[in-house]
């Protein structure tokens, strides 16, 4: 009798996100969705960032366990102990632009693993023609809210109704009309930071408008969100892009189907952290009471410049508040002086306490944590949502100034302290929810965070997308 033929090898995916702890993060929990589908995953890194991923020994040690999972690391143009500081994305940018083509030459040539599809980080529009000339299917994923990627996606309309150019300061509360779906939401001051400017040729916005509309000719893009958390945007994108998967909150939903596969690894603890991460922060939260703590972080890349440190500080402090205070290595402009840093300590030993880098989404979870003060990057605003907490909002660039709106006015679920950093302001919105509305916020995070539950979990809404997914690329040829 002749032997079986083997079975086909499994799909092979390749997926590209941008160098940043924001996109890696989210791109990382979709590729383990995928491993654990049975997909083949080569996920690209570049070295900088891999060597900083890897510093967790648990990190390499969860991958490992996928058969089919491995990185594949790039430069990123800058030698490896060079500071790449804040600007550093512009030159990394352009040098992984400049080696794209041959890389995906290289991938697509392999023997043996032929490429199924690419998913590339939505910022890297560039990638769409090169995959398309090597005919790789090739599928977006944009890091952003859906309601974010839609405001982008109407520039040209706000241009056309005249919402754009913003006139000036007394503009800032002129309602926004040209964003279907949004239409009550978006005022002038709560479009993404890069529509502040006065003139239209302006390149970063010409930029993001070209690039935003580009996403279209892509096969299909995906989206981080749920369809209950975000459906009037979900729908009006849907009518331009047929193909979008929302399949979030992705750290949520893949948490949800390892528990549902009991051969599976453990849950990752920590959120895929470029830092050392600080847990000496969970023991101080175990000795808080309940619900007494408000978590202060401004994610990855924010940076403070003394006057907003010193507003924080004090609006923290005079709150008669605990806290949990994220303070990264790089997150102040300038050098804080000493007698803040005095302060801070004094006052850290009372009642706050101050760590270089948070378990995050484990700290949102913990039970004496009340509410989060937070830049309202993505990332950070899904994670609140799923732990239900409610959020005091301090966006500061893109799409976190559209987030911190959907955050106070569309599912009311806290306060947007939005173009103000006043120590008197940041004390009342702080006592606003820990004190006076923390029941109002406390019901609309229950509901959240119910909501998204039952979006990841089996039959849910995302759920169900990530399945298509899965067998859209399960049917592309190779
Ligand atoms: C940026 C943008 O702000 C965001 O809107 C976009 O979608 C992706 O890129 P970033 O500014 O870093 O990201 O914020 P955020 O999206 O909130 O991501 C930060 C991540 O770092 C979160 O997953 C958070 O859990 C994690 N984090 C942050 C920690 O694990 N520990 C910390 O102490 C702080």
């Amino acid at each position: 009798m002749d032997p079986s033929p083997p079975p086909p090898p499994p799909p092979h995916v390749v997926i590209f996100p941008l160098a940043a702890q924001g996109h890696v993060n989210p791109m990382l929990k979709l590729a383990e969705l995928l491993a654990l589908s049975g997909l083949h995953i080569t996920f690209i890194n570049t070295e900088h960032i891999h060597h900083r991923l890897l510093q967790h020994a648990e990190v390499q040690a969860r991958f490992d366990a996928y058969p089919y999972f491995r990185f594949k690391t790039i430069s990123d143009g800058l030698p490896m102990d060079h500071p790449r500081p804040g600007d550093y994305f512009t030159t990394t940018f352009n040098h992984i632009k400049s080696i794209t083509k041959p890389l995906f030459e290289e991938l697509v040539a392999a023997p043996g693993q032929p490429v199924t599809c690419i998913i590339a980080d939505g910022i890297f529009t560039f990638t769409i023609d090169i995959a398309r000339d090597l005919g790789v299917p090739i599928i977006a994923f944009r890091t952003i809210s859906a309601s974010s990627f839609w405001a982008y996606f109407c520039i040209p309309r706000m241009i056309e109704n005249g919402d754009l150019p913003i006139k000036g300061d007394e503009d800032m509360d002129h309602i926004v009309t040209s964003v279907p779906g949004m239409e009550d939401i978006l005022r002038c001051r709560d479009l993404p930071s890069f529509c502040r400017v006065s003139d239209l040729s302006d390149w970063l916005l010409q930029y993001v408008t070209t690039q935003t509309l580009q996403t279209t000719r892509a096969r299909a893009l995906i989206l981080n969100s749920f369809d209950q958390l975000e459906g009037p945007a979900i729908s009006q994108i849907r009518t331009h892009i047929p193909n979008l998967y929302t399949i979030g909150p992705l750290h949520s939903h893949l948490k949800s189907r390892l528990s549902s596969s009991p051969s599976s690894p453990p849950p990752p603890s920590a959120s895929n952290s470029l830092w050392e991460v600080e847990r000496s922060c969970i023991s101080w939260l175990d000795e808080q009471p309940p619900k007494s703590v408000i978590y202060v972080s401004f994610g990855s890349i924010t940076t403070l410049n003394r006057h907003d440190f010193g507003e924080f500080w004090q609006g923290l402090v005079n709150s008669g508040r605990r806290f949990l205070w994220v303070v990264r290595p790089d997150s102040l402009a300038e050098s804080c002086p000493g007698a803040v840093q005095e302060e801070l300590r004094e006052a850290t030993a009372e009642r706050g306490c101050v760590v270089g880098w948070a378990p995050q989404e484990e700290v949102l979870q913990h039970g004496a944590v009340a509410a989060f003060l937070t830049h309202s990057g993505w990332n950070s605003t899904l994670e609140s949502v799923v732990a239900g907490k409610p959020m005091l909002c301090w966006p500061f660039l893109a799409d976190q100034q559209v987030n911190s709106r959907l955050v106070s006015h569309a599912w009311k679920l806290g306060l947007d302290m939005k173009d103000v950093c006043d120590r008197e302001v940041v004390e009342r919105m702080v006592n606003g929810v820990m004190g006076e509305r923390k029941e109002e916020f406390a019901a609309a995070g229950a509901v959240l965070a119910r909501r998204a539950r039952e979006a990841v979990g089996e039959g849910g809404s995302s759920w169900d997308n990530l399945d298509r997914l899965i067998e859209d690329i399960r049917s592309m040829k190779t």
